[in-house]
């Protein structure tokens, strides 16, 4: 039988998922494919101490480059290096004629790389939005379910291991950023740009937005959203709400989802564990197995790896986010005397903002600050922006307001 020889970078949790489910699945993987699939080799750093040391501390783009220039194919799950550094490799891939596969970059084992890239690929995509963090989705499911603030939901997490000590990546939205520019890239045949995304996190979300938005409906998640604009892209990263009723809200603890609207299949959703060592390497095994399909039938390149051709790719825009429209979830801080809502319904006003709902809880001396939760119907980020500005300023208003976008149309 022929074989496909692996060589590994690196023994971390994600390899040895590959390892392991090459030794309990790799005969049933051959006799699908007629490959055999054989770790020959595995580079591990030495455990050496690196405090002092000027070592290269950041090698994948630099092994990646060497590998395609001896002429292996490469298959990784690092979606950063794909993120930002992928324009370069995708060119050197091609310049040496070999395949750079990413389905692991994305949302585990949540086959949505091969999705966008084969499966729709008669469709023109509209749009995609999705979790694609399981670290900041289990602890807004936490937070919600058990009423929790940010930071004791966040220990917790760590301590059971969904989230780094370092919690920075997941928290402040990069990790998501980094798989959306990969999914926008894949949709619409454009380099990645994770520069160009609109990224905020869940810190600054506490336990109150979370009861109020329960109170009113909704629910709020950290949401990837790309959409075709005119000529150019919506990329962003945020906490949003939601409505109850939607798929998207349902999606709980470290589970991923994306959700595809195109043309002709209309909206499909795909959901599944998006990290963990075994889903990881269903992955990135896949890619393995598309490999060894590929070279034994000599089709490399079968499929373009961002979906359309190298030559056809081209640059869209990303509009920038104050021409954003959407709906307003609005908490300020306010000593509750008379005329604090005038001026505040008035300063929003002005901007052509309508308000859709206000709720007040308690009533307190007029020397201490209450929540005012308004939700706005649409309009534009810069008239938002705008307002946000003035009502920060009022000597009624404590601290900076708290604003969350809605997508109440989403599936
Ligand atoms: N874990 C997941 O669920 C998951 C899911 C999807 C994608 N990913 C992505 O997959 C990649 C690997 O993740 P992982 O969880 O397996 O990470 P990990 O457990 O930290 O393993 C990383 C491996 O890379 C090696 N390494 C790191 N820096 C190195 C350096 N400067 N020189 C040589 N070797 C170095 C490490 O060696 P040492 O052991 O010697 O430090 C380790 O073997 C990451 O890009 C991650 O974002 C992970």
């Amino acid at each position: 039988m022929k074989e496909l020889r692996i060589g590994m970078l690196g023994l971390g949790t994600v390899a040895h998922g590959v390892v392991s489910l090459l030794q309990r699945n790799g005969e049933l993987i051959a006799r699908r494919i007629g490959v055999t699939l054989r770790v020959v080799r595995i580079a591990s750093r030495p455990p050496i101490k690196t405090v002092g040391l000027n070592l290269d501390m950041d090698p994948a783009e630099r092994l990646v480059l060497a590998a395609l220039k001896h002429g292996k194919h490469v298959v990784t799950a690092n979606k950063a290096l794909i993120a930002v550094r992928g324009v370069g490799l995708f060119q050197a891939a091609l310049e040496n004629n070999r395949d750079l596969m990413f389905e692991a970059s994305v949302a585990g084992a949540v086959p949505i790389v091969k999705a966008i890239r084969e499966s729709l690929a008669g469709n023109q995509i509209e749009s995609i939005h999705g979790i694609l963090n399981g670290t900041c989705n289990y602890i807004l499911t936490e937070m919600r379910e058990k009423g929790l603030p940010f930071a004791d939901t966040l220990a917790q997490a760590q301590e059971k291991g969904y989230a780094e000590a370092d919690p920075s990546f997941d928290v402040d939205g990069i990790d998501t950023a980094h798989k959306l520019a990969i999914l926008a890239a894949i949709a619409w045949g454009t380099p990645p740009d994770f520069k160009s995304i609109h990224i905020e996190g869940i810190r600054p979300i506490t336990d109150g937005d979370i009861a109020w938005a329960t109170e009113m409906g909704y629910r709020i998640k950290l949401l990837a959203i790309a959409k075709r604009r005119d000529e150019g892209l919506e990329l962003r990263v945020q906490p949003t709400l939601v409505t109850k009723s939607s798929m998207v809200s349902q999606v709980e603890g470290v589970f991923n989802a994306v959700f595809v609207k195109s043309d002709f299949a209309g909206t499909t959703m795909y959901h599944g564990r998006g990290a963990g060592a075994e889903p990881t390497a269903s992955a990135v095994v896949s890619d393995l197995i598309d490999l060894a399909r590929n070279l034994s039938l000599t089709a490399a390149s079968r499929v373009a790896p961002l979906s359309i051709q190298p030559q056809h790719l081209r640059h869209l825009p990303v509009h920038d986010i104050a021409n954003l429209k959407c709906e307003y979830y609005l908490r300020l801080a306010v000593l509750d005397r008379p005329g604090v809502l005038a001026d505040i319904t008035s300063i929003l006003a002005r901007q052509g903002i309508s308000i859709d709902a206000i709720h007040q809880k308690g009533r307190t001396t007029s020397q201490e600050a209450v929540p005012l939760v308004i939700v706005t119907h649409q309009c534009l980020e810069k008239d938002m922006q705008n307002s946000l500005a003035v009502l920060e300023r009022l000597e009624t208003v404590q601290g900076k307001p708290v604003f969350i976008r809605m997508e109440s149309s989403l599936a």
